[in-house]
């Protein structure tokens, strides 16, 4: 037997100000993106946005349902729309952040397991290392260079045979 560990490595940027242009323009889609949340269930509404190798950028928000299961993240939503809008380009990018009816969140919101897995297959697809940015409604963003520093152990498409 031996141990091993898995490095997970992220860049910690202290305000949007540090990141470049670029970056926080998507930061900041994504952020507009989360008023436009329907959670009427949760109050907590997320924003997402995917920064696409065209320079197009697709924006998602969380969806609820009286029927819980049936609403979709943010991420998920803004993924899938880049990839029925814009079929076959790579991503680069995606922002998130999100806002709380009950509290302040002053640090990064980090995506569910269901949306890294969706983040794999686009990262896959895209043939490039996507980079995910976090922030909650204020505070440090994280930015992690590659979806496998958020989801070690991936489930990938080559264990289907
Ligand atoms: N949610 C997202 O949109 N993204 C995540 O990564 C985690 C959770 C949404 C789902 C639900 O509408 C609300 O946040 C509370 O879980």
């Amino acid at each position: 037997m031996r141990k091993e560990q898995f490095v997970c490595p992220y860049e910690v940027y202290d305000a949007l100000e540090e990141l470049s242009q670029q970056d926080a323009e998507l930061m900041h889609r994504a952020h507009e993106a989360a008023r436009n949340a329907y959670a009427p269930y949760s109050k907590f509404n997320v924003g997402a946005a995917v920064r696409l190798a065209n320079g197009k950028v697709v924006t998602g928000n969380n969806i609820e349902n009286a029927a819980y299961p049936s609403g979709l993240c943010a991420e998920r939503v803004a993924m899938f729309a880049a990839m029925a809008q814009y079929p076959g380009v790579a991503f680069e990018s995606l922002a998130v952040t999100a806002y709380s009816a009950s509290k302040t969140i002053d640090e990064p919101v980090a995506p569910c397991g269901a949306c890294r897995q969706v983040m794999v297959e686009a990262e896959q697809l895209s043939k490039q290392p996507l980079r995910v940015l976090c922030q909650g409604e204020t505070g440090p963003v994280f930015v992690f260079d590659g979806i496998e520093s958020l989801m070690p152990f991936i489930f990938l498409d080559k264990f289907l045979g």
